[in-house]
């Protein structure tokens, strides 16, 4: 799953890649009608976004494993560390509606810009214990999607307790 890069470094996998690329407005109605259900519902929710500070709203929405979806956006502070971000937001609603595994993740922003390391670290909490994939799908605001991947490859080695 891990490729190497011109400096050595692991990079991760990357599914699929089409920022600034002539193919970028991925049609949706090619994609599944799951994964358009949960981009829509991040695009809808990134329009609550609070991000009075960075003007850079995001919405993100999650496939709990029993097929619930979840919505969160970024809320930010005039305390700028207070900021939550909209996966973390998304993921929490699933948690205190019960949820403990989660399958998939929507991130909807301006520019298709993808998860943040801690949200990263939160997302692999949830993954299937089934060891099937969590998919992470970002899309611009049109909802083209930009990069598809799995959070194994997205945050690889990611922190855990010994069992
Ligand atoms: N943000 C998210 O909502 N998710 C991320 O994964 C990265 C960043 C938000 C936080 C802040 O409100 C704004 O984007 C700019 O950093």
């Amino acid at each position: 799953m891990q490729q190497n890069n011109a400096s050595g470094a692991d990079t991760p996998q990357i599914l699929r890649e089409e920022r600034n690329s002539a193919e970028t407005a991925v049609a949706l109605p090619s994609l599944s009608l799951d994964r358009t259900e949960l981009i829509r519902a991040a695009q809808e929710v990134r329009q609550n976004a609070y991000a009075p500070y960075s003007n850079y709203s995001v919405g993100a929405a999650v496939r709990t494993i029993d097929g619930r979806v979840f919505v969160g956006c970024n809320v930010e502070n005039a305390s700028f560390g207070l900021t939550v971000c909209a996966e973390r937001n998304a993921i929490f609603a699933a948690v205190a509606a019960g949820a403990r595994e989660i399958v998939a993740v929507a991130v909807v922003t301006g520019d298709g810009g993808s998860p943040c390391g801690a949200c990263r670290q939160v997302l692999a909490e949830f993954r299937p214990r089934s060891g099937d994939p969590l998919e992470i799908i970002t899309t611009d605001v049109t909802g083209a999607v930009v990069m598809e991947s799995a959070i194994s490859a997205l945050l690889p080695f990611a922190f855990d307790l010994p069992s």
